[in-house]
């Protein structure tokens, strides 16, 4: 199949965004080349997700979730499509124009927590604000006030490895928040966490989603994808569903039943 191929013309996303979408992919493809071998990560995504939207990303091990995180997320460009980010086509954009749309939009979290490991984890926050020519002493402001709204308080000078693995991985949503972005990408945040400690981390993104930001999370573990309020699969580089959440599901459920005995 080329890439030029739509699998599913009733759904391209070739109008591109309407009012209030954030991201919008048409068509979107991702090969990389091994040698003389040929991978197709993404075979033609359309993806619709509005402002506020709290999204989780599943499907198999290999079926390109991290390829189409890394896209949306301006940390690598498409083979071919389109891709709207906050209502500009940024499918053509070079690495720096990348990277400086990036900073000011997104907040990446990784599995692995990513943090340099030499550093404090006021140092480790304050990174992305260096960068970006931030003066010394906001920057170090801004730091402690979002350590502290992920209750880091008083792990500020701890280095990664003084810190437990659910503190790590607050350092890291710390440092993707200092930005303010309104868009959170998470791969797989907890996937090296305990139970108990992922649904600490996963309640962090409920007060994110609460207080508006934009949420898309990759995820194995169906637990955590219904803290989610619609769930997206993927299957050999294509969208196999698109759903709202059982949780939403219920939700709605129990609204209209509030609704009715009020009536
Ligand atoms: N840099 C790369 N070079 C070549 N092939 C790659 C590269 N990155 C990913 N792939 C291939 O693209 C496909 C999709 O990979 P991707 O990492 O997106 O999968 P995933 O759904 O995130 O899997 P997992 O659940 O294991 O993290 C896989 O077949 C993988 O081998
Ligand atoms: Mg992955």
């Amino acid at each position: 199949m080329s890439p030029e191929a739509v699998l599913d013309p009733a759904r391209t996303n070739i109008d591109g965004p309407r009012e209030g979408d954030v991201i919008v992919t048409d068509n979107l493809w991702k090969t990389y080349e091994m040698g003389d071998q040929q991978v197709h990560a993404l075979r033609g995504v359309n993806l619709r997700i509005r402002h506020n939207e709290y999204v989780a990303i599943m499907g198999p091990s290999g079926s390109g979730k991290s390829t189409l995180m890394n896209l949306i997320g301006c940390l690598d460009s498409p083979s071919q499509g389109k891709y709207w980010l906050n209502g500009h086509d940024v499918s053509q954009l070079n690495d720096d124009q990348l990277a400086r749309i990036r900073n000011k939009e997104i907040g990446f979290v990784f599995q692995t927590f990513n943090l340099l490991a030499r550093a404090t984890s006021l140092h480790n926050v304050e990174l992305p604000l260096i960068y970006n020519g931030t003066p010394a002493a906001e920057r170090i402001a801004r730091a402690k006030d979002v350590l502290e709204s992920v209750n880091l308080g008083s792990r500020m000078m701890h280095k990664p490895n003084e810190l437990s693995g659910g503190q790590r991985q607050r350092v890291a949503i710390a440092r993707a928040l200092v930005n303010r972005p309104s868009i959170i990408l998470a791969d797989e945040p907890t996937g090296n966490l305990d139970s108990k400690t992922g649904d600490e981390i996963m309640a962090l993104f409920d007060d994110l989603h609460a207080k508006g930001n934009t949420i898309v999370l990759v995820t194995h573990e169906p637990d955590i994808a219904e803290y989610a309020h619609r769930v997206v699969t993927i299957r050999d580089g294509v969208i196999a569903s698109d759903h709202v959440s059982s949780r939403m599901l219920n939700k709605q459920d129990s609204d209209k039943h509030t609704k009715s005995k009020q009536n």
